[in-house]
């Protein structure tokens, strides 16, 4: 089922939601939009639930999820305290792009949490979500509505091109704001860990923790690291995308060569560069000054190279500070390579 939702057909709304309440009360998977990208639904309490959403998507049983809830106080029932430094980020930063993984009381179904002691939870920011939270009174557990190592969806055909015939319905409230994923913080340790950048970033975490750590696997290869999912391949587009490390002249070689021996080729960048390039398809994402409207853009423009049937994308390296270090994580995980400019 595919509900548009439409903010001035109230009673449509309602009735919309009751229905997709009521698929996860039968513990069937819904997909719905949070304020970061849609999300892939089911009562989180319940392991048949929830062992749909790891085949709807193909995902590999040991990467656990994130449960969403309508509350802070809602997250109690489900773990054995909540650290104060967990109490300060959600006070900041909650409803809005930020996970923290704490202490599970054994509530929320195994499958979930892979196995592990500690179970993940976010409080999403976006009408439609806070609305199917409080109407079905479910703590939902909900990964990005994509394939297993596809880009994120940030718009209902997205779910629906991945997914359709997998799921029980799609709740579509139109493209999502941020883009890009929450910051997923483990608040189980002495410091804060960072082990995912997103929606919030590392200087908004910074005005409320004064010590917080980046996960090793942030910086370097791991074979362990605290978040599984990291371990997987993600984000990919259908073609390989190179990540350009060079100057204008050195971006617009790489196209011209690329496209001289009739490749395909899709290139994204900022709106500052794409001016200063010539390519047959070219994508400007959004200012470097606004790295903003880049996060919202990833994904969407990754997905268009699919529709596109491009052989090859070329993309910008982006500035790593603000929301640039979510979208540099996205886009390296991404990437098949990086080609660099000799000197
Ligand atoms: O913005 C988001 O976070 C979106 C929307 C739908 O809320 N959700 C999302 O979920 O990105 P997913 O499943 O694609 O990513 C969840 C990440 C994975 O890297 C996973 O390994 C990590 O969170 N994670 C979940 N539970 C964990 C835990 N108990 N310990 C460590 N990492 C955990
Ligand atoms: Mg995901």
């Amino acid at each position: 089922k595919w509900w548009k939702i439409d903010e001035n057909q109230l009673d449509k709304k309602e009735a919309a939601l009751n229905q997709a309440a009521n698929l996860l009360h039968n513990e069937e998977v819904v997909a719905f939009p949070t304020e970061t990208v849609y999300g892939l639904g089911a009562d989180a309490t319940k392991e048949a639930a929830v062992a749909k959403i790891f085949v709807a998507k193909g995902r590999q049983k040991d990467n656990p999820l994130i449960v969403h809830v309508a509350s802070i106080e809602q997250i109690n029932d489900y773990v054995t305290e909540i650290p104060e430094v967990a109490k300060r980020l959600l006070a900041a930063f909650a409803p809005g792009p930020i996970t923290v993984i704490l202490p599970s009381n054994g509530t929320i179904a195994a499958n979930v949490t892979a196995g592990l002691s500690t179970v993940a939870f976010r409080i999403p920011d976006h009408p439609v979500a806070k609305q199917l939270l409080t109407v079905s009174q479910l703590p939902l557990a909900a990964p990005s509505a994509n394939k297993s190592g596809k880009p994120s969806p940030t718009k209902a055909e997205h779910v629906i091109h991945d997914l359709d015939g997998k799921i029980a319905g799609v709740v579509d409230g139109g493209a999502t704001g941020v883009g890009l994923e929450s910051t997923v913080v483990d608040c189980t340790s002495e410091l804060p860990v960072i082990l995912r950048p997103g929606g919030i970033t590392l200087e908004q975490l910074r005005t409320v923790v004064d010590n917080i750590i980046v996960d090793q696997a942030l910086v370097k290869q791991v074979d362990q690291p605290k978040a599984p999912g990291m371990k997987y391949n993600h984000y990919e587009p259908d073609a390989p995308l190179w990540l350009v490390a060079g100057d204008t002249t050195f971006f617009q070689a790489q196209i011209n060569q690329l496209e001289q021996a009739g490749q395909k080729v899709g290139v994204m960048c900022s709106t500052e560069l794409s001016t200063q390039l010539t390519a047959r398809l070219l994508i400007p994402c959004g200012s470097k000054e606004m790295l903003a409207e880049v996060a919202v853009n990833l994904y969407d423009t990754l997905r268009f190279f699919n529709k596109e049937k491009v052989d090859v994308i070329l993309c910008e390296m982006f500035p790593e500070v603000g929301v640039g270090q979510a979208i540099m994580n996205r886009l390296e995980k991404a990437a098949t390579k990086v080609v660099h400019q000799q000197n």
